[in-house]
């Protein structure tokens, strides 16, 4: 079954020719990401406009580069929510379109299940698959999710953050202290070099100890706007100055700045892991998962994935990333979906669904 998955909820426009759910024929992410760095986030309207100007030419490339023609799908898969509703306008109207057009079947795909199904998609050599029942950890800009997953499509929330995902913490952490956004890879490189320092030398950071939040609690929901806080107090910033950094963020260059926000972002980066770590084993334990599955732009960091992978050991339990750039938003990961759920839609009936939950 060769199924045209596209996805545009929020600053990445893409579109992917998957065949049977794991096999990666195209995979066109366009984004616009570049665009909001200097506001230091995403501003919806700037994502909204650059997804008009490169739908069309992206499903076309994704098309072109898999050696298929539109006459060839089976079936086209549209990720109508949650994200931003400028965003998925775009790309549930013009999926909708399409299916019409080219008188296709149209698949709908809540986002948040296209990435635990990024989990599915093949690469080259590994044959091995998820098995049931099993655990999934949704951490993208947007949402920290525990799921319990008993076959395909059958979800079961068991939690997920009370406040700021574990994304958007990555991202504000990143931002005060005045790095680039996407924050997430920007904490990892810089906490790289302290850790190495740390290995090295073997020293810990004694002044710099973060809280944990919830990781004792007997549920599965997470906080994490406070580490926010905490590393600010770290910086001895008052949160009144935070709202003169402006758009471009902190601009301190001191050697003892750059020491001092390096340690920060190692202790962060390990708040974080600890807990999701600690909550997504108590849940597999729990519900005597076979597999843990974790998906979202969070699990592109190496650090929660070698935690996670060594916890997996320690518990006997197989643990799941997705390869490569599978773990951010992408268009193959929504055909895999829709291939496993089938949850066939009516063209004209569907709406995009901003606030859409499992
Ligand atoms: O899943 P995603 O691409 O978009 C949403 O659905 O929201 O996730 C984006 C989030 C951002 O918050 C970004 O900072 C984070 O994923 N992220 C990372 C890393 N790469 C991306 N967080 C931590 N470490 C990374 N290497
Ligand atoms: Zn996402």
């Amino acid at each position: 079954m060769i199924i045209l998955g596209i996805e545009s909820t929020c600053d990445e426009t893409s579109a992917a020719v998957v065949e049977d759910g794991r096999k990666i024929l195209s995979n066109v992410v366009a984004s616009s990401s570049a665009m909001h760095k200097k506001y230091g986030g995403i501003v919806p309207e700037v994502a909204a406009r650059e997804q008009i100007k490169v739908i069309i030419p992206t499903i076309d490339e994704a098309l072109q580069v898999s050696g298929n023609k539109y006459q060839d799908l089976d079936a086209i898969a549209i990720a109508y929510g949650p994200g931003l509703i400028g965003s998925l306008l775009i790309g549930v109207e013009t999926a909708r379109a399409l299916a019409l057009a080219w008188n296709k079947p149209l698949i709908g795909v809540n986002h948040l299940v296209g990435h635990i199904y990024a989990n599915w998609l093949a690469p080259i050599g590994i044959s091995n698959l998820p098995k049931f029942p099993l655990i999934a950890l949704v951490v993208s800009g947007g949402h920290t999710d525990l799921i319990l997953m008993k076959g395909h499509g059958k979800f079961k929330w068991l939690g997920g953050t009370r406040d700021d995902s574990a994304g958007e913490a990555f991202d504000k952490v990143a931002r005060v202290l005045g790095l680039g956004y996407p924050g997430g890879p920007e904490i990892e490189r810089i906490a790289r070099n302290i850790k190495y320092q740390m290995d090295k030398f073997s020293f810990e950071n004694p002044n710099i100890k973060f809280p944990r939040p919830m990781i004792n609690s007997k549920d599965f929901d997470f906080s994490f706007s406070g580490l926010k806080t905490a590393v600010v107090d770290k910086l001895s910033l008052r949160s009144s100055s935070l709202d003169k950094l402006g758009t471009t963020g902190l601009r301190v260059k001191s050697l003892e700045f750059r020491v001092k926000r390096e340690e920060i972002a190692h202790e962060f980066q390990e708040a974080v892991t600890d807990v999701l770590l600690k909550k997504t084993f108590a849940a597999a334990k729990e519900f005597g998962a076979k597999s843990v599955v974790v998906g979202g732009g969070v699990a592109a960091n190496s650090v929660l994935r070698q935690r996670m992978e060594d916890g997996g050991s320690k518990n006997n339990i197989e643990v799941f990333f997705p390869q490569g750039r599978l773990a951010v938003d992408n268009g193959a990961m929504i055909a895999a979906a829709a291939f496993y759920e089938r949850n066939f839609v009516d063209p004209l009936a569907l709406r995009a669904d901003p606030g859409l939950h499992f």
